[in-house]
């Protein structure tokens, strides 16, 4: 019986990944105060990208290591993986006055956990670029990270406020 479950579930996974389908929106926080921890949580995450992605300008302007520019890059790419966990539902603008977050993120959540993955791809070709030693190259995937992966998704999802 147990191998049989585990095959329809497996076959389930594999029939998703197959027609393509994205995983749903994590489930919605319970109250006020669960929106206000992952909010804190969100905030941290998207902060650590800011300060890596200001790690990454100054080595584009021929200043710091190519160890801390590999490391921030390699941060961007594995926190662009944890986005979609970070925006449940009721974590919003609508339920937090101190968010930036539009309700758009919910209403068209497969655009928005696209534009996470995108990012995640850019700061990959970012990395290689950076192990490769190109500087015109790396130039070029650090801007393509800013505009396309982080502006990419503020642009639609985010309202500054
Ligand atoms: C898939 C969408 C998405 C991507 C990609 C993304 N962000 Fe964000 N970011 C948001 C949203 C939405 C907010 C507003 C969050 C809120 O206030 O609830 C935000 C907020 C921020 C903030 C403000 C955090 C605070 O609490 O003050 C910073 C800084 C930030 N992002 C930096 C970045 C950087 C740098 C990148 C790229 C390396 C990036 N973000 C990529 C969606 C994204």
């Amino acid at each position: 019986m147990s191998v049989f479950k585990i095959s329809v579930g497996t076959a389930g996974v594999l029939l998703a990944a197959f027609l393509g389908v994205a995983a749903a929106a994590p489930e919605r926080v319970a109250d006020e105060q669960e929106a206000k921890k992952v909010q804190g949580e969100r905030s941290a995450a998207m902060k650590s990208m800011g300060g890596a992605m200001r790690t990454l300008k100054f080595y584009t302007a021929g200043r710091g290591s190519a160890e801390d520019a590999a490391k921030a890059a390699s941060l961007i790419a594995k926190t662009a993986a944890t986005i979609p966990s970070l925006f449940p539902a009721g974590t919003g603008m609508d339920v937090l006055s101190d968010s930036e977050s539009k309700p758009e993120i919910w209403q068209q959540w497969d655009a928005f956990a696209k534009a996470a993955k995108t990012l995640k791809g850019k700061a990959a070709v970012l990395a290689a670029a950076l192990a490769a030693g190109d500087k015109d190259k790396v130039g070029a995937a650090f801007a393509d990270v800013g505009r396309g992966g982080c502006a990419g998704c503020h642009r639609v999802f985010r309202q500054k406020r």
